[in-house]
C-alpha cells in the first residue's frame, strides 16, 4: 500500500527510448513547444462526469507531455493551463481549477526537482488566490537553477493582456525620454513582453480541433507551425506529441521566403536581397537552423 497518494513512481520504458531516439534523427526538433489544453469539458461531460473530473484527467495528460517533452530534448513548454476568459467561468469550476493546480505543485515537485525542470509562469498572477500564490513562488524559486525543460504555466493570461502591458511600459519609457518612438522595434516589443526570456514558439499545439488562438502568445505564435488535433487534452498522451513533432520535421519553415532561396543560405548575404531586409533575413536563417544549418 502506498503511503500517499502522489503520481505513481515512473521509469521511461525502453520502447519510448528508441521512439524518441528514432525522432531526434528524423530531423531539428522545436526548441519551444506551445499547447492549447483544450476539451476537459467535452471529455468528461462523454462519460456522465463532472467537469472537474475532466481536469483533473487533463493533470496526467500535462505530466506525461512534460516527461515526454523534457527526455526527448525539448527545452520550453508552454501551457495555456487559465485564460484571462476564463474567469468568466462558474465560480465553483474556477476554484475546484486552483485546487487542482496547488495539489498538481505539491505531487509534481519533487520530479520536477529530480529531473531538472524549471517552472516558470506568464499572467497576471497577483489576481490568484493567494494560496495558489504561495505554492508557484516556492515552486519556481526551488526549480530556479534547474537546467533542463522550462515548463511555463499560463495563469490568468491573455495575448492581449501582455501586449497592452508591453505598450504602456514603452509608452512610459518613451514619455521619460529613455527612448524615441523610432527606436521601437520588434526586440523592444518582445524584450516589454512577459516572455522576453523565451525563443517564439516553433509549434503551437490544439487539442480537441478548434480552429482558434483563442488570444494565447499573439506576437510570439507569428511564424509557429500549428498541429490541431481532435484528441481531447486528457486523452492527449507522449504518442500524440510525437505525432506533432514529426509532423512539425516534415514542413518546410520558411518564414515568407522561397524555399529555393533559404535552400543554400547560410547568411543573408548569400541571397539577393535589399539591405534593409538582410537583418531580417539574418534572424529567419538562425531561426531556422539555431545556430547549424541542417
Ligand atoms: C480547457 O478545457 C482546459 C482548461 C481551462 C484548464 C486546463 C488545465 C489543466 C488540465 C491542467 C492543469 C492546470 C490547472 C489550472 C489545474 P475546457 O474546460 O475548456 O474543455 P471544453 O472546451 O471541452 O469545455
Amino acid at each position: 500500500m502506498r503511503k500517499f497518494l502522489g503520481p505513481e513512481p515512473y521509469q521511461q520504458s525502453e520502447d519510448d527510448k528508441r521512439v524518441q531516439q528514432e525522432l531526434r534523427s528524423l530531423g531539428k526538433l522545436p526548441k519551444h513547444i506551445a499547447v492549447i489544453m483544450d476539451g476537459n469539458g467535452r471529455w468528461a461531460e462523454e462519460r456522465g462526469l463532472p467537469r472537474a473530473a475532466g481536469h483533473q484527467a487533463g493533470i496526467a495528460s500535462l505530466r506525461d507531455v512534460t516527461r515526454s517533452s523534457r527526455e526527448l530534448g525539448i527545452d520550453f513548454l508552454t501551457v495555456y493551463a487559465f485564460s484571462t476568459e476564463n474567469w468568466r467561468r462558474p465560480q465553483r469550476e474556477v476554484s475546484m481549477l486552483f485546487r487542482l493546480l496547488v495539489k498538481m505543485l505539491r505531487e509534481e515537485l519533487q520530479e520536477m526537482l529530480q529531473n531538472g525542470v524549471r517552472l516558470k509562469t506568464i499572467g497576471q498572477t497577483s489576481l490568484l488566490p493567494k494560496l495558489v500564490q504561495q505554492e508557484l513562488s516556492s515552486a519556481i524559486e526551488r526549480t530556479a537553477n534547474n537546467k533542463g525543460l522550462t515548463l511555463t504555466l499560463a495563469l490568468s493570461y491573455s495575448g492581449r493582456w501582455d501586449l497592452v502591458r508591453a505598450m504602456q511600459s514603452i509608452a512610459l519609457e518613451v514619455r521619460s525620454g529613455k527612448i524615441s518612438p523610432e527606436d521601437i522595434s520588434e526586440e523592444t516589443i518582445h524584450q516589454a513582453l512577459t516572455t522576453n526570456d523565451l525563443p517564439d514558439p516553433d509549434l503551437l499545439i490544439r487539442t480537441s480541433g478548434e480552429l482558434r488562438l483563442s488570444n494565447f502568445l499573439l506576437w510570439e505564435l507569428a511564424y509557429s507551425e500549428l498541429h490541431i488535433t481532435k484528441t481531447l487534452w486528457p486523452d492527449f498522451r507522449r504518442e500524440h506529441l510525437y505525432e506533432a513533432v514529426r509532423e512539425y520535421q516534415k514542413r518546410e519553415r520558411r518564414f515568407g521566403l522561397t524555399g529555393a532561396q533559404l535552400k543554400n543560405a547560410h547568411t543573408s548575404s548569400d541571397i539577393e536581397l535589399p539591405p534593409e531586409q538582410k537583418s531580417y533575413v539574418d534572424k529567419v536563417i538562425s531561426a531556422i537552423t539555431r545556430g547549424g544549418k541542417k
